[in-house]
Parts: structure tokens; sequence; C-alpha cells
């Protein structure tokens, strides 16, 4: 296990805006950070990262909380492997406590398979540059390629050897169980034979984009026709091929730097970028792109210049790709190469700069790049013409931006020699048959629906508005933000004047916020009734009764289990003002920062109005109508409350308006 010293020392140094910053790319608003949700697919940013209060919000899907809550749901990270994903990145090093047998136990099956990929990983690696087998068969097929020790480092390439069974084997003999080698694919277990699947391959692994293994491609080094060139790991609970790109891992930094994303086919492509100082390029690895790959990508950048081999062979199949990526909202060119060359032959006889001015000379938008495969044969046919036109503006009918699409529609308009008019038509078409298809959600065409901002001071609404919920949330609300500030509170105090009579003295005392509360509270012996409040506001008392004089970042970090949605929604309530440019818009949020003391107070009276309305109310309906039966006392309650209830009206002034 690891030390408490070291999870301390963790979330010290871990700076939630860089642990996400490797994830989604995140641009500066105010003093906050936003982008677009890594969770959601959406085209504008509603994810919200505050360095100052040190967590994220995504207001589209509701998650939220540290850095480490973002890990173990972005990564799908266990705590404690988030933990240790911080400490590597951070350069910290780990303190471990024993294991008990039950916290082994504990360790979860994907945990497990991740573990046993990792361990494979490893095992091929060191196979291919240790072993005299490896050396001399893998090795020198990956040198004979051209990839340089650096290279095979990058990409853990390695090597599984001819014998049938020598991972397997090597794989039990260092405890780890055959359940998790056969779920991830790399043992296939036949009666009580089980084998190896990439029995003499040369192995590239493929990583997630925070670099665990997932899974393996293989490939054969023989001409042998009758086995397949590349065996993949299969689809399993840590593998799901559709949604992870080749070489994402290795990618993801230089992508996000140069704001473009290259796309290849395989992974030899990949590799030969890379080694020839190309490093923003990932691979869909031999399947048609799908929209969750896109997503992947578009976390990162919004522009995607597609690479096609030089021959025709599954063109035609692939441009349905870029129809997905101008559907994600994202930019599409294409670039293509020589008949006969692939990314991969091309880069190898290519220099650095030579490439580079290749794909900026050839990469072409997805117009130009239409119009140049199918014009030769469009030419002089008006019907293939017409056909390569109304493929055009399908294209251009996926792109959610409505500007984007005008210009998009002029350029066709001048390429192919036809009146904008025409097309601009053909385009409406298009887009309301799309959204009329049955199943299809219509597509949102201008901004995201602006909130609506209701005034209503119609009494019969506000009776409805649930006002102890809302009391409950504003004081979680005061804790969470200015739990541990010191401000001078109103006393009321029942002093005698000397001359036998009891008055009320207003005295002003200095308190920290939440002492002012939680005694305020307790004097009153209230409790919360939303459980859920209840639970948090126990927590942060105890919290700021431990820690007088730590920020709420700390408390936040003390959640083990996670943040409670309701937490981050509140403290990131500010943010959200910031996403929909309300400011902008001249509509102010309400803060009670100016008068803290006075909000707070205030709060209290509210909840205190709110509940002796309550006893009130069920007083009265205890008072009997029956002829004859006693009333007396409840009555002189009910006007003792009512009395009472008055005077917190009068401090308040405007009663529960404020929390509509
Ligand atoms: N692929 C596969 N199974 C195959 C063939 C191909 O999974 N039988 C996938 C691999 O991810 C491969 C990609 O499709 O990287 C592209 O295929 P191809 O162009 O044939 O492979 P290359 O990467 O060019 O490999 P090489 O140059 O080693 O032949
Ligand atoms: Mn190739």
């Amino acid at each position: 296990m690891i030390s408490k010293a070291t999870i301390d020392t963790v979330f010290e140094t871990a700076r939630v805006e860089e642990v996400i910053g490797d994830f989604v790319q995140l641009k500066r608003a105010g003093s906050n950070f936003k982008g677009l949700s890594p969770f959601s697919d959406e085209r504008s940013p509603s994810f919200m990262v505050s360095p100052v209060k040190q967590i994220w919000k995504d207001f589209s899907t509701g998650k939220g909380g540290n850095s480490i809550a973002f890990l173990m749901e972005h990564e799908h990270f266990t705590y404690p492997e988030a933990i240790r994903y911080l400490a590597k990145k951070y350069n910290i090093e780990i303190e471990e406590t024993e294991q008990t047998d039950q916290e082994k136990a504990n360790t979860d099956v994907r945990e497990s398979m991740y573990l046993v990929s990792e361990f494979a990983k490893t095992y091929f690696h060191k196979t291919l540059l240790n072993s005299e087998e490896g050396k001399a068969i893998g090795l020198s097929y990956f040198k004979e390629r051209g990839f340089t020790a650096e290279t095979i480092e990058k990409f853990s390439l390695g090597y599984s050897p001819e014998t049938w069974d020598a991972f397997t084997k090597e794989a039990l003999g260092k405890g780890y169980k055959l359940e998790f080698l056969e779920s991830t694919g790399l043992t296939i277990a036949r009666e009580d034979r089980p084998f190896d699947r990439f029995k003499s391959r040369v192995m590239f692994p493929i990583q997630s984009m925070s670099g665990r293994v997932l899974g393996f491609g293989g490939r054969i080094l023989t001409n042998d026709k009758k086995s397949a060139k590349y065996l993949n790991s299969p689809e399993s609970d840590i593998y799901h091929k559709s949604k992870v790109l080749y070489g994402i891992y290795q990618a993801k930094q230089s992508i996000a730097k140069l704001n473009n994303c290259y796309l290849v086919e395989g992974y030899t492509d990949v590799i030969q970028f890379n080694q020839s100082g190309i490093e923003n390029v990932v691979a869909s690895s031999g399947t048609a792109l799908t929209p969750d790959q896109i997503r992947l990508i578009n976390r990162l950048t919004k522009n995607i210049t597609v690479l096609f081999d030089g021959d025709a062979a599954g063109l035609r199949a692939s441009i349905r790709g870029i129809d997905l990526i101008l559907e994600e909202g994202m930019n599409v060119k294409v670039c293509t190469f020589p008949d006969g060359e692939d990314p991969d032959s091309f880069a190898k006889k290519t220099s650095h700069d030579d490439l580079v001015a290749y794909l900026e000379d050839n990469a072409k938008d997805f117009i130009q790049f239409k119009a140049s495969l199918l014009m030769n044969e469009a030419k002089n046919d008006p019907i293939k013409k017409a056909d390569l036109i109304r493929d055009m503006v399908s294209s251009i009918s996926k792109i959610p931006d409505r500007i984007q699409r005008e210009i998009y529609i002029q350029e066709c308009s001048r390429i192919m020699d036809i009146s904008e008019q025409v097309l601009v038509s053909t385009l409406a078409q298009l887009v309301q048959k799309d959204v009329a298809a049955p199943g299809k959600k219509p597509k949102q065409e201008y901004e995201q629906r602006s909130f609506e901002v209701i005034k209503n001071e119609d009494p019969e609404v506000l009776e409805k508005v649930d006002v102890l919920g809302n009391v409950e949330r504003e004081l979680i609300r005061i804790l969470l933000l200015y739990g541990n500030k010191t401000e001078n509170f109103e006393e009321i105090l029942m002093k005698s004047n000397g001359e036998g009579e009891i008055i009320e003295v207003t005295e002003f005392k200095e308190q920290k916020v939440f002492q002012k509360i939680f005694l305020s509270l307790q004097e009153d012996e209230v409790e919360f009734a939303s459980p859920i409040f209840k639970v948090i506001y126990d927590d942060l008392i105890n919290y700021y009764l431990q820690n007088e004089n730590s920020g709420i970042e700390k408390y936040i970090n003390h959640l083990q289990s996670g943040v409670p949605a309701e937490v981050t929604t509140i403290m990131m309530e500010d943010e959200k003002y910031v996403l929909h440019d309300w400011i902008g818009q001249n509509i102010f949020p309400k803060t009670i920062e100016d008068t803290l003391n006075q909000g707070v107070s205030d709060t209290l009276f509210t909840l205190r109005w709110f509940l002796i309305s309550e006893i009130i109310e069920n007083l009265k309906n205890s008072i009997s109508n029956e002829p004859g039966s006693d009333n007396m006392e409840s009555l002189s309650m009910v006007m003792s409350y009512i009395d009472l209830r008055g005077k917190f009206s009068r401090k308040l002034g405007r009663v529960v308006v404020r929390y509509h």
C-alpha cells in the first residue's frame, strides 16, 4: 500500500490544470481554464478547471472533482492507480507499506488485466533486446525497416519467441493468473494446453492516452500466405478496438502543441513518421475510423490531416471517415502519396524537411481532394459531375458550423463552376432531410440554448419553491466557499438594563463563518433535512474543526471516495457564468461575498423562519375542531411562534424571496 506521506506529497504537488492538460486542450478563461468535455460529445466547451480551487467541473455531465477524481473518471484508474500515476508524473518516490492478503485479493479484475499486459510488454521488449532469438530475428527485422534503438524504446516494440508457450510459461511462473492471461487474449487455453497467441511475431503494444497497455498488434515475419500479417488482441474489458488510436500516447503532447493530428492507417506508418521527427501522428490500425476515435483527437486539436496510401484501394471507403470528422465539427485535410507509396515507405526515403514540405504542399481541404479524385472521370460526363457535386454538398452538410458551410459552398461553387444558389438550395434539402431522419436527433444549429432568466414574483410560485432545500444548499455553498473566513457577526443578546427590564442588545463579534453556522444550528437544534446535504454538512464541519487554517482544496483532496457532484456544482457555480458569458450580456450573478456577514445571518434567519413556519403549520393542524376540546395550549404556542416569526421577518426585511 502507498504510505499516507506519499499520498500527501502527491496532493501537495499535483496541479489539477496540469494533470487535466495532458488529456484535454484547455484554454484560459479569466482565472480559469475551459475546454471540451472529455465525457460527452460536445462542440462548445462546458468543461471548467479552476486552478485556484484545484477542482474541475464538467457542466455537460455534472461530473467533477479534484485531479484524482479526473484520472479515475477519465482513465478508469482506481484510487491507488491514480496516485501512482501522479507520483510518476511529478517524480515523487512512492513509499510502500506492507500489503495484506485481503488488499491483494481486492485488486480488481481490470487491474489484473492491465498488470498482465504491462508484464507482457516488458517481456516482449526484453526478449527482443536480450535473447539470442529476439536479436537475430526481431531486432534485425526492425533494423532493416530502419527503426533506431531510440524508436524501438519509444514504442516499446518487442518480440514473441517461436516456442509455442514461451510467454505463457514465463507469466505463469511469475504468478500471473491464467484467467487474466486468457481474458487479455495473450494466451489461448485449449483444454489443458495453454499456448501463446502471438508466437513468433514482432510486437507492437497498443497504449491508452495515458500510456497504459491495452493490447497488442503482432506482425508475422514470414511470407506465410495462410497466416494473417497482423494479429491483434481480441476485444476485452480493457481493449476496445474502436476506441483506441495507435500512437496516441506518444503523440498527444505534439498534437496539442502543433494543433494538428496526422491520421494514418498502420503501426509502421506511425513509427516511421516519429522517426522522421513528426510526432503528431496516430493510426486507426486498419479499421474504419470511428466517432470515438475522432473524439479522442478532438480533445487535443480541431484539425486532422488524413494521410492516404498511394494506391486507390480502400480510398473510397476511407472517404466516409472524412464525413465523420466533419460531423464532429472538426477541420479535415487530406494528403495522398505518390503511387505505390504509403506514409511509412515515403517517410523512410525522405528527409525530415522534405517530408514536412511535402505534407504542407499536398494537404488539401476535402473539397479540393474530392474534386481532384473524381474530376478526371467526371469532367466530360455531366451525370458524373452532378454526382460529384452532390457528394461534395453532402459532405458540406455534415459541418455543424454555418459560417464554415458557407465558405465551403463558395469554394465548391468556384471549383465545380456552378452557381452558389443551386448549391445552397441543395444543401438546404440535405440538412432538412438529415434532421428529419427518424431516430436521429436534430443537430443543434445555433449556439446552445441560452439560459432562461426567470423573474417571477407571483407568491403562488414562490410557495412552490423548495425553500428548505435552497436554504440548506446556500449554507453548504457558504461553508464551501467561505467557511474559514473571519467575519464580524451581529449578535442579539438579552440583557437586563439594571431596572429590572430585559432588553435586546446588538453586539458585534468576530467569528469564523463555519463557527457561526455550526453554533447557530446547534443552538436551534436544527438538522439538515436533505440526506445528501446532511452528510456534506457534517463532513465539512468536521473538516473545519480539525483544519482551522486550511483552504478548501485540502478538504476536496481528503474526500477519498470522490467528491459529491453537489459539491463540485456549488463550487464551480461562478465559473459557469464564465462559460455562458453572462457578464457580456449584462446579467450579473448574485454574490454575497461583499456582504458575507449579512448573507450568513440572513440565511440562518431564513432557515429559522422556515422551520418556525413548519411548526406553526403542524400546531394548527393539531388544533381540534371538536366541541369541548381544550386547545388553549396549542393556540398560545401558535401565537408565540407567529410572534417570533414576525421578528425574523422584520430582521430579514424581505422574507425568502432571495432563494427563488
Ligand atoms: N492490419 C491488421 N491485420 C492485417 C493487416 C493489417 O490489423 N491482416 C492493420 C494493422 O494495424 C496495420 C494496418 O492495418 O498496421 C495497415 O495495414 P498494412 O498497410 O498492410 O500494414 P503496414 O502497417 O503497412 O505494415 P507493413 O508495412 O509491416 O506491411
Ligand atoms: Mn507498410
